[in-house]
């Protein structure tokens, strides 16, 4: 139930810290250590290359999951869009493990994904919202997100534990393969979740920034690289989904080879800035829209920002800025809707999960 709150999208953000701290208590140990399914554990060192699967926002959880999976486990990933891996099925490694990332479980397009690859005798892991759904029955293992039941047609609290999730994933392997490591997921995860409930109480400045960037506009771009690139890409699918403004997130770099045409006076750009290797270059892609009459807005970072950022996150540890950075995107996407009068909780022309290829 919605309880006190308008909207289940609303209730589902302001989640997002619980559901962080349940998937702490779920997968640590009396040691303070990751707790984890060893047949998973095996699966992931017997592997020479991860498959991951998935379609809309749970495939964007995935892009940073890639991140996670390769740079702290040292394992080659791929990332693919579901309805399109079937009919463009890319040369397999010789041990490929699929990982199917699904809030519902029941996503028709990564299900037929899952039948072929079945077929083809590899094994498969299914991180889902739902474990007796039919990716988790038909896969060999199953990772749960623990999230509780989401409501809203728009994905929020599945997608930050998707990521959550992942990084105890990419961890645990590499843990597992005696790699060095100065990361501590569960302690970093409680942190990020502190810092989620500080942005989920500020609601009013995402809603004044909102009215400020969405109330009359078209179109919207957002901009970002590195982590931020995939951060925006989901920013981008939360606010059309909901308030049908065309919106589209773009790699910083790539504006110049064709995108930077559209800017006009006053286009929405809103960019994200939350990695030190990019927080210079993308500020010159902001200057560059700026300079052709974009109306540009800085989300960036604690230690990266600067004196005109329009808002700054609190730092949190690098490889888990996503979990944060989302939130004010979420909150954006919400109440561009809510001034907006769409339907929030059920857009149209959509469902909450897509049972048809
Ligand atoms: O249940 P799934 O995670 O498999 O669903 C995948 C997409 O249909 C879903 O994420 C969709 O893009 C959402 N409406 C996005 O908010």
């Amino acid at each position: 139930e919605k309880g006190t709150y308008p909207h289940f999208m609303l209730k589902e953000i302001d989640e997002q810290p619980f559901v962080m701290r349940k998937i702490i208590q779920e997968y640590q140990d009396e040691n303070d250590n990751i707790k984890l399914d060893s047949d998973i554990r095996q699966a992931m060192l017997d592997t020479d290359r991860v498959y991951i699967i998935a379609a809309g926002t749970s495939y964007h959880a995935g892009l940073v999951g890639k991140q996670f999976i390769e740079k702290i486990a040292n394992v080659p990933v791929e990332v693919h869009i579901a309805s399109e891996f079937s009919y463009n099925m890319p040369l397999l490694s010789e041990k490929p493990l699929f990982v199917f990332i699904s809030q519902s479980g029941e996503t028709a397009d990564s299900r037929s994904v899952l039948v072929r690859i079945k077929e083809l005798g590899h094994p498969a892991l299914t991180i889902t919202n739902v474990p007796g759904s039919t990716l988790s029955r038909e896969a060999n293992y199953t990772l749960h997100l623990h999230a509780g039941p989401e409501i809203a047609v728009a994905s929020t609290k599945a997608y930050t534990a998707q990521i959550a999730v992942l990084a105890i994933l990419a961890v645990d392997t590499a843990k597992a393969k005696g790699l060095d490591l100065d990361f501590d997921p569960l302690k970093e995860l409680g942190i990020a979740a502190s810092v989620m409930e500080s942005l989920t109480d500020q609601k009013e400045v995402f809603e004044e920034i909102a009215k400020e960037y969405f109330t009359e506009t078209r179109n919207a771009f957002y901009i970002g690289r590195g982590m931020d690139y995939f951060v925006v890409q989901e920013a981008s699918l939360k606010l059309k989904e909901i308030s049908y403004i065309q919106a589209e997130g773009f790699a910083g770099g790539e504006l110049k080879h064709g995108t930077i045409a559209l800017i006009e006076s006053g286009t929405p750009v809103i960019a994200l800035s939350t990695q030190e290797s990019v927080n210079y270059s993308i500020r010159g892609n902001v200057q560059e829209v700026a300079a052709r009459g974009a109306k540009t807005c800085i989300i960036s970072i604690e230690g990266l920002e600067q004196e005109s950022d329009t808002f700054v996150l609190p730092h949190v540890h690098e490889l888990l800025t996503s979990l944060v950075s989302v939130v004010p995107m979420q909150l954006l996407a919400y109440y561009a809707a809510l001034h907006r009068d769409c339907d929030v909780d059920k857009p149209r022309n959509l469902a909450k999960s897509v049972t048809v290829e």
